[in-house]
């Protein structure tokens, strides 16, 4: 099925999207209602993140439903990371009895994945997550430039070719988008660029160490050292994690050990600036994609997607003129 029909499909359950649809992505911690429902009213999609304490999540999804979605059910559910690619056939199914009205995406970051949860979850969308992404990803995995044409021609063999298939990772403007668009994604969620939103729940010293980043390849590392800084790693094996380059990683490199890499994290996560510094200093870990490196200043969220769309729309126009 062409992306063009898969377009169709997304935009017959988010009615409010304009095209290119682009999602901000549900960032724990980060993305609460004031960020998904700016990008929302901007004609994306905007994603909750959730935490471990749903508490916190249903107020939120009760703030963002009284600014916005009043008419709307909870379009979409959004699944990531579970410990078994198998887990997700039965979550798929607890979401579909628990909220009917709800499309479920999942996130996945390999070509075997995406066959895999196409086959035993059955879907309604999924986002194919390259390796340049920010926050937790597959440890081993390729970019978006392959992964998505890459995992399209694979799921159409084997008969999925009508779930429609999102991209993320890397894309921070107008620019990646079209690419995205280009290699068969039906839209692209971002992450990093929202970081830089004035409506994101970021630490100020974080963003600042956001905006600051040049050489997203060089200034971010994927590691499962920054999933040990607090302590034993919850992540199931085949994750790690992309973050700018700290401190923590920097000891790490040199042999420090990791329980005094913990104690120093520990402390310092206890002072006003929580572990974060600008200049590689910090000890906490700042989840960001290489296309940190291209992000600059901070902008209103609804800014960010109405620019971004229009940067596509302009480069796939003057592409279309070749
Ligand atoms: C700060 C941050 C937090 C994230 N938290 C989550 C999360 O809680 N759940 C999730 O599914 N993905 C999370 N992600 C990963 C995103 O789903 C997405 O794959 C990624 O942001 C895309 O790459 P980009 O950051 O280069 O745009 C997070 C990403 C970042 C940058």
């Amino acid at each position: 099925m062409p992306p063009q029909q898969w377009s169709h499909t997304l935009s017959s359950y988010l009615p409010w999207t304009t095209s290119p649809l682009l999602i901000s992505d549900p960032m724990g911690g980060f993305a609460w209602a004031p960020l998904a429902t700016a990008v929302s009213l901007a004609g994306g999609l905007g994603l909750l993140g959730s935490l471990a304490d749903m508490s916190q999540l249903s107020s939120q999804l009760t703030e963002a439903r009284s600014t916005f979605a009043a008419e709307f059910q909870p379009a979409v559910l959004w699944l990531f990371a579970a410990p078994q690619l198998d887990d997700y056939g039965a979550w798929v199914a607890a979401l579909r009895e628990a909220s009917p009205a709800s499309s479920v995406w999942i996130q996945v970051g390999t070509v075997e994945a995406a066959l895999h949860v196409a086959r035993t979850a059955r879907p309604d969308a999924m986002c194919l997550q390259g390796a340049d992404a920010g926050g937790h990803g597959f440890e081993r995995g390729a970019g978006v430039v392959s992964l998505v044409p890459e995992a399209a021609d694979a799921l159409a063999r084997a008969g999925h070719g009508d779930v429609p298939l999102l991209a993320s990772g890397g894309v921070v403007d107008g620019r990646g988008v079209a690419a995205a668009l280009a290699l068969g994604a039906a839209g692209v969620v971002m992450g990093t660029r929202f970081l830089a939103s004035r409506e994101v729940a970021i630490h100020p010293i974080a963003q600042a160490a956001v905006l600051e980043a040049r050489d997203g390849g060089q200034a971010t590392r994927r590691s499962k050292l920054f999933d040990q800084l607090r302590g034993p790693n919850v992540w199931p094996e085949a994750y790690d994690g992309r973050s700018l380059v700290v401190q923590s990683y920097q000891d790490h490199v040199d042999g420090v050990g990791l329980e005094e890499i913990q104690r120093l994290h520990s402390e310092a996560v206890l002072q006003d600036h929580k572990g974060y510094a600008t200049g590689g200093k910090g000890r906490a870990a700042i989840w960001a994609g290489t296309g940190v490196g291209i992000v600059r200043e901070v902008e209103g969220a609804g800014d960010i997607v109405e620019k971004v769309r229009r940067e596509a729309r302009e480069i796939m126009d003057g592409l279309g003129k070749l």
